[in-house]
């Protein structure tokens, strides 16, 4: 049985990793209004992802007896300066999902929860997939800088993620 503390912890997360679907889905919008279909598309498999992470913390909630309580989602940010201001706050936002796993873990050790230690394994080692994903593209656009050519070929790479991911 998950203890109170954790359940709540747990049902806050599903409420951040949901804020994460959003947060990239409003990414996605953006992107493909600025012309770069790939980019969209990639932040769209990102939001999809998000949501399946959301769904294996709802799914686990449910399977120890827990209660799922849905929290409202705050709107995320919908304006951003260029496509690499897009991806940095995309990277922002993946360290600061990081902490907030590890603190979850932090918990479930203290309430001596081994089976919620073990399901946020996955996720401590996914973040670190995701972080270096983010960042992998923050540096490329660095490197493409204000090259349109190499914009669009980047473009085209990120595309090719597709929305199975
Ligand atoms: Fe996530
Ligand atoms: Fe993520």
């Amino acid at each position: 049985m998950l203890s109170k503390k954790l359940q709540d912890a747990l049902n806050e997360h599903i409420k951040n990793e949901f804020y994460s679907a959003y947060v990239y889905l409003s990414m996605a919008a953006h992107l493909a209004a600025a012309h770069l279909p790939g980019c969209a598309r990639w932040m769209r498999a990102q939001s999809q992802e998000e949501m399946s992470h959301a769904m294996k913390l709802f799914d686990f909630v449910l399977e120890r007896g827990g209660r799922v309580v849905l929290k409202a989602i705050e709107q995320p940010p919908g304006q951003f300066k260029s496509p690499l201001e897009v991806f940095q706050q995309a990277l922002k936002h993946e360290q600061k999902v990081t902490g907030m796993i590890h603190r979850l873990y932090e918990l479930a050790v203290k309430e001596n929860d081994y089976a919620t230690q073990v399901m946020l394994q996955w996720f401590i080692t996914e973040q670190v997939e995701e972080e270096g994903a983010a960042s992998e593209v923050v540096e490329q656009l660095k490197l493409i800088g204000k090259e349109p050519t190499a914009l669009l070929m980047l473009d085209r790479q990120l595309g090719a993620r597709g929305g199975d991911s």
